[in-house]
């Protein structure tokens, strides 16, 4: 039975704006790991890596992502990078449905631009460039989610009821005792 589910993928893939419509949709609270993490230290996150660099960053998202994959009946968004050290998608639990959004390295930065910034690992010159090469470091562990969704052509509320689809087909909301004797 499925108590939580995660969304990962890319910064821009629209884990924020589907997770919120998903949540909605299943009566489920919504957590952002970023919003968490900014919520703790008191800054924005762009002023996290300013003002602690990415190390720092690294090590509160890794205590808020253990925190929050213990809670129940939640949508979570974890940042871009969470997937990516080692162990983390491997080691999700039965009860935790994770979901990749999937999305190309073009279309994160013209949305990351259209959105105003605030990703301070795609800034700068040779933004497409970093983009593709973060995205090609981190694919194998997107790739370990249990359902992947393109993002590209599918509006976020279209996506978020595929995934309650999802749910609904595999009879992954409910408590096995609650299914009908087969046969
Ligand atoms: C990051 C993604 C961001 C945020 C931080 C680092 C990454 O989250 O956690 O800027 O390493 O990919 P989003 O994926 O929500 O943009």
């Amino acid at each position: 039975m499925v108590r939580r589910i995660l969304l990962v993928g890319f910064m821009g893939s629209g884990k924020t704006v589907v997770g919120r419509e998903l949540a909605r949709l299943l009566g489920w609270s919504f957590l952002d790991f970023d919003e968490e993490i900014a919520h703790r230290v008191g800054l924005s996150i762009p002023e996290v890596f300013r003002q602690h660099g990415e190390p720092f960053f690294r090590e509160v998202e890794a205590e808020v992502g253990r925190e929050l994959l213990a809670r129940e009946r939640v949508v979570l968004a974890s940042g871009g990078g969470w997937p990516a050290a080692p162990g983390r998608m491997e080691t999700l639990g039965k009860d935790t449905l994770s979901v990749w959004l999937v999305v190309s390295p073009g279309e994160a930065v013209r949305r990351s631009r259209r959105q105003g910034g605030g990703r301070p690992l795609l800034e700068g010159p040779g933004v497409l460039a970093e983009a593709r090469r973060l995205l090609e470091e981190r694919e194998p562990a997107y790739r370990l989610a249990e359902l992947h969704l393109p993002t590209e052509g599918a509006a976020p509320d279209e996506i978020a009821r595929e995934i309650v689809h999802h749910l609904e087909t595999e009879n992954r909301t409910r408590p096995p005792e609650a299914e009908a004797p087969r046969g």
